[in-house]
């Protein structure tokens, strides 16, 4: 997936980038500082962005050029003066000494040793001790960039001695003016809405779910998107269709929070329910059938129009659901 090279390329975080371009151009920036936030909205990103400011050989005031060699190299892992550190894997006190050690080293291209450690809420308890030994004994060249979706595992005496920036989700206007913008590539508004929906306001999420998309078409809609987002099995999705005719609400209600735990997407649900009830109404023999089946088509597409327009229509959708059952019961 691509990474964004430069500050400009960042998506939504407005403030944060802000903040901390203000403060790289002052050099006012803390030698020790915490990106936090939701995940896949670009922490780990803007913590080598930042390392990049440090050496990019073409900067201006204004950002890096995220292609000289030394931008190239962080966004390879492979410039000395930069130790990336994932505490997820190397959570012990021995792997945090070995980095640390790497105090004692001069940097090579800048004035600077940048150490970033990722998902830091991982760390033990005797890493976190060492790192606090370092934050306060080593020299001013020595800059700290902690990395955590979980603020509140990092310890008080850490996060007092850090700078703590916070990184917000993605807003939806932000997700749809970038994937508007996308170049070779167009995806239509109720595959946006999805996306959005689906995403949760990660970043990560909505382009993850594009690049694979962009496989198979180069414009996407709903159609695409329903060939690779996980949908609930043909026998759950009978099923269901079973309980709402019958006017079995509180089943209904019961099933979707079995489907829900299996993270399938309530929309593809309502969009496999609603292809179910068409199948169904084709082959009604009875008229009174085709008819109740037909009303509870229009309810269910009804139903399946206004939840695109919400951001959280899990819960808007189990609702309507059971109430197109439960109108069923009273028929
Ligand atoms: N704000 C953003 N703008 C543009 N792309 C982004 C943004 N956030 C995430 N991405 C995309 O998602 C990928 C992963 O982002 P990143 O690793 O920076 O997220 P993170 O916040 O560190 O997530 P996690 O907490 O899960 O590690 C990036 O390579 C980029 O493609
Ligand atoms: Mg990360
Ligand atoms: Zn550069």
């Amino acid at each position: 997936m691509y990474r964004p090279m430069r500050f400009s390329e960042i998506v939504g975080q407005e403030v944060v980038v802000k903040l901390i371009k203000s403060a790289l151009i002052h050099d006012k920036l803390s030698r020790s500082i915490i990106l936090h936030g939701p995940s896949g909205v670009g922490k780990t990103t803007i913590a080598r962005l930042i390392a990049a400011w440090y050496v990019c050989t073409q900067r201006t005031n204004d950002d890096i050029c995220g292609k000289c060699e030394m931008c190239k190299a962080i966004q390879n892992d492979s410039l000395i003066d930069v130790l990336e550190f994932d505490a997820a894997s190397n959570t012990s006190v021995e792997d945090m000494r070995e980095i640390l050690n790497q105090c004692n080293y001069a940097p090579q291209y800048s004035s600077n040793k940048i150490f970033i450690i990722d998902e830091a809420h991982m760390l033990s308890r005797n890493a976190i001790s060492a790192l606090l030994k370092t934050l306060e004994e080593t020299a001013d060249h020595i800059r700290f960039i902690l990395v955590t979706t979980e603020i509140d595992k990092i310890s008080n005496p850490i996060r007092s001695r850090c700078l703590c920036i916070q990184m917000q989700s993605i807003k939806p206007s932000e997700i749809t003016m970038h994937l508007n913008a996308l170049p070779n590539i167009k995806i239509d508004e109720l595959a946006i809405k999805l996306l959005i929906n689906l995403s949760n306001g990660s970043m990560r999420e909505v382009l993850s779910i594009v690049e694979q998309a962009s496989i198979l078409s180069d414009t996407v809609d709903m159609n695409i998107l329903t060939q690779i987002l996980s949908f609930a099995n043909d026998s759950s999705v009978e099923d269901l269709m079973q309980k709402i005719v019958t006017g079995d609400f509180v089943g209904v209600f019961d099933l979707l929070q079995l489907i829900l735990q299996e993270n399938v997407s309530l929309l593809s649900v309502l969009n496999q329910l609603i292809q179910l009830c068409r199948e169904k109404i084709l082959h009604a023999l009875n008229a009174s059938v085709k008819e109740k089946l037909l009303i509870n088509l229009i309810d269910l597409n009804k139903l399946y129009f206004s939840s695109t327009k919400i951001a959280f229509f899990s819960e808007f959708i189990t609702i309507g659901l059971t109430e197109i059952a439960y109108k069923n019961k009273a028929d």
